[in-house]
């Protein structure tokens, strides 16, 4: 097993672990069961990753005599609704769960945003531990603690912070996803590339990228172990996005402009692809970017199967529209993380979010 520590203000005791290489449904019972010290266990998870591995959860902790319920809602983005939210609340307020039970999130990014924000906000917040099932939950999500819903004006715009106790990663859920979604959390993963580490994404460019796609064990513990280490880093030094993390928004306010358009109807990684290759092009046009970085960009999503041209009915005009919607705008300009180079991001008076007019991103859409 492998080990990233992730360090926050406020000193030892809000410090988490993440644990990479542990065994569904046994390990990660017998991790909680021996070490976490609750007494119920709310394990909330969706309707595709229930049968595969909540449900042996819950057995697993009941065998070794905790009590524990699955909780499943309908799988997909179409979920990540404040009604989902106030659903399982009172079911779990039903069921007579109190502040002695620690919520216990198994699947996607949806399921993890969700069961996180349930977490936040029952009974005032309780603890919440993540088991990401997908490639970009493992990389991205399940880290950082950031939890929220979406709403018909936008992604995520309802939330809290609310930081996991602890992060348990089974690399061998991976087997049962689809490869379009191994692609979808790719996209996450060359983000870390573009923004933190050059090395990572020339390897992207190498082989690495092959290699985790045919799901080589070394290849993927060794992208999803540093993106965990990258996001850890960024998040200790800025917990609530006051600044610094900021970068990890690159390719996201296009990103969640296509997704808002779309009516959440495409996955997310697939949206990130796409705003990361329009992000690059605008840091050209810009801030005198690398004129390569946004073909380089296309070419590695390409190679992992994710398109980088706009889907079908959602134009540049519907985009820009959107992004000016989103919660992001200060002053009728967005705000963009944008790389300066391969591997490095730009700062602006002090900030990592770009100042970015209406007719700039229009002029990056339409190349
Ligand atoms: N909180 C954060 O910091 C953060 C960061 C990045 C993304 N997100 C959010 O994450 C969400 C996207 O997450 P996602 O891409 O994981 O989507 P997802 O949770 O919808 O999962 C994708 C699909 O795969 C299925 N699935 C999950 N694990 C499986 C497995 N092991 N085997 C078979 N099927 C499996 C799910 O049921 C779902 O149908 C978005 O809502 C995005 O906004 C949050
Ligand atoms: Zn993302």
């Amino acid at each position: 097993m492998q080990f990233v520590d992730v360090s926050l203000p406020g000193g030892p005791a809000r410090e988490y672990e993440v644990v990479l290489g542990i065994e569904l449904p046994n390990g990660v019972a017998d991790d909680l069961v021996r070490w976490q010290g609750a007494q119920r266990w709310a394990v909330i998870t969706d309707t595709r990753v229930g049968p595969l591995y909540g449900e042996p959860l819950v057995q697993a902790l009941r065998e070794l005599g905790g009590e524990a319920q699955c909780l499943e809602f309908p799988a997909g983005e179409r979920s990540k609704t404040r009604e989902t939210v106030a659903d399982l609340q009172d079911q779990l307020i039903d069921l007579g769960y109190g502040r002695d039970s620690w919520v216990i999130a198994v699947g996607g990014g949806v399921v993890g945003d969700v069961a996180g924000f349930v977490a936040a906000t029952l009974f005032r917040g309780i603890p919440c531990v993540q088991v990401p099932t997908t490639l970009l939950a493992m990389v991205d999500s399940s880290v950082g603690g950031k939890t929220g819903v979406d709403t018909s004006a936008g992604k995520n715009l309802v939330g809290a912070f609310l930081q996991p106790r602890r992060v348990l990663i089974d690399f061998g859920t991976l087997s049962s996803l689809p490869r379009t979604e191994i692609a979808s959390g790719m996209a996450e993963v060359i983000k870390y590339g573009v923004i933190l580490d050059a090395d990572l994404f020339e390897s992207l460019e190498g082989e690495l990228l092959e290699a985790t796609l045919t799901g080589s064990e070394a290849a993927l513990s060794r992208i999803v172990a540093r993106s965990c280490d990258l996001k850890a880093t960024v998040v200790s030094l800025d917990e609530t996005e006051g600044g610094y993390r900021q970068i990890l928004n690159f390719g996201h306010t296009v990103g969640h402009a296509i997704e808002t358009v779309q009516g959440y109807g495409m996955r997310h990684g697939e949206a990130v692809a796409i705003g990361m290759v329009v992000e690059a092009r605008l840091a050209s046009q810009k801030i005198g970017a690398p004129a390569d970085l946004a073909d380089r960009i296309a070419s590695v999503c390409a190679r992992a199967g994710l398109s980088t041209q706009l889907p079908p009915g959602c134009s540049a005009d519907d985009i820009v529209k959107a992004a000016f919607h989103d919660k992001k705008v200060r002053r009728g300009e967005i705000r963009c993380a944008l790389p300066n180079t391969l591997g490095t991001m730009s700062v602006w008076n002090g900030e990592y979010g770009i100042p970015v007019k209406a007719e700039e991103l229009m002029a990056s859409l339409l190349p």
